[in-house]
């Protein structure tokens, strides 16, 4: 039995879907199911006796240790959090409250609950803290890519209420000798995300021919790794990581955002031509940037190959491909996260733009 947080969010429910699909043990999902909490991406798993679900918020510390009691699990992977950047920059308010204090009442009760244990379960227990590379900040054309040992210097409110909660796990495990992993992966894309990341949003704004909003002159970069991969590294982390080491998982596949925009629309020309848009990336639109917008992140991810045997497989043509062809051929799921509240915030971040 494993706990997972945020498992009804775009990389957890994926992670959920593959952990089942691989390990075969059970889950419980501990999720607030907030607007990007969605349980249709875990409809799949109804009625499987290896899924639980349970809603609630990480900061709710009486909760969180019932459910440990309740289903003595021998991990936590911890994916519950606050994702994006623009949304940060909006109201920082949420992401230290959940990034930040989130993990901290996480952290606490799964002390209490490990320091009980009777080996060899202590021993074997894990917490693992799924990260980004947004806390390393950002680097120039020239710099090497960001390796664990790169020093942390978030930029956006996102990446600083991240590499808060970095830090305190790696307190919990030099203090308290609680065995943690860290993993601080890329910009992850693949079905079941949310469309208010780049790759979902252009998908969609460009299948209701509206404009693909590119923030400044579009040349940042960004190292795009298939979400499958990522729950592949974590998976590999979490059984033969050493704990209080931090694993970097990257897709070795940097990509300015012009040219995963033009990649998107050259599929969906392909896919879904429309006789209205001669070409998709006729829509696209220069909207004013993101403040402080990061310009490069890339991820050096030599250690995790090195030690765990992980690399990336999905290339990015193709995975993109994929992602793409899942939007297509999923209207229903579509068409339940188009809500009046993603109108709201679609508004709020572009309207004045
Ligand atoms: P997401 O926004 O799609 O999902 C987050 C999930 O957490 C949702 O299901 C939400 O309901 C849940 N949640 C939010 N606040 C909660 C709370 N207080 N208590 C319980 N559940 C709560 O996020 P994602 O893109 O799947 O990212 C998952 C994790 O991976 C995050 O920690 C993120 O920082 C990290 N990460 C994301 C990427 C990426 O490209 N998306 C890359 C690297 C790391
Ligand atoms: O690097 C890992 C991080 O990747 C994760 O930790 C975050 O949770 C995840 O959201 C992602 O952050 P980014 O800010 O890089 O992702 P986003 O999809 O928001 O933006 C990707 C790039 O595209 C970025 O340079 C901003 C740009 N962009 C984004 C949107 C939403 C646009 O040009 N237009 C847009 O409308």
């Amino acid at each position: 039995m494993i706990l997972v947080t945020g498992g009804a969010g775009f990389i957890g429910a994926n992670f959920v879907l593959d952990w089942i699909a691989t390990e075969g043990s059970p889950v419980v999902n501990f999720d607030k199911l907030t607007y990007a909490g969605n349980p249709a991406n875990l409809a799949s798993l109804k009625g499987d006796s290896r899924y639980v679900f349970a809603q609630g918020d990480i900061c709710d510390r009486k909760r969180v240790a019932s459910l440990l009691q309740t289903h003595q699990p021998q991990a936590i992977v911890h994916f519950a959090a606050e994702s994006h950047v623009d949304r940060s920059i909006h109201g920082p308010g949420e992401f230290v409250q959940t990034n930040v204090v989130g993990t901290f009442s996480l952290l606490e009760e799964a002390r209490s609950y490990w320091s009980a244990l009777p080996e060899p379960a202590k021993s074997r227990f894990r917490f693992l803290h799924v990260s980004t590379d947004e806390v390393y900040g950002s680097l120039s054309s020239s710099d090497p890519a960001f390796s664990e040992t790169t020093p942390y210097a978030p930029n956006s409110p996102y990446a600083a209420s991240k590499a808060a909660s970095d830090h305190l796990v790696r307190a919990y495990h030099h203090t308290y000798g609680l065995p943690v992993i860290t993993t601080n992966c890329s910009n992850n894309y693949g079905p079941l995300q949310f469309p208010e990341k780049l790759i979902p949003l252009m998908i969609l704004n460009a299948l209701n021919g509206k404009p693909l909003p590119v923030y400044g002159d579009g040349k940042n970069v960004r190292d795009w790794l298939y979400v499958g991969d990522h729950c592949a590294g974590i998976r590999a982390a979490l059984a033969k990581g050493r704990p209080g080491e931090t694993y970097n998982i990257g897709g070795n596949s940097e990509k300015t955002n012009l040219e995963v925009v033009h990649a998107v629309c050259a599929i969906l020309d392909e896919l879904r031509p429309n006789s209205l848009i001669t070409h998709y990336l006729s829509l696209i639109t220069y909207v004013k940037d993101r403040p402080g917008h990061d310009q490069r992140y890339a991820i050096n991810a030599e250690k995790i190959r090195r030690e765990l045997g992980w690399e990336p497989q999905e290339r990015f043509e193709k995975g993109l491909r994929k992602t793409v062809e899942w939007y297509l051929s999923n209207n229903e799921w579509v068409d339940s996260v188009l809500t009046g509240d993603y109108r709201k915030w679609m508004d709020s971040n572009y309207a004045k733009r």
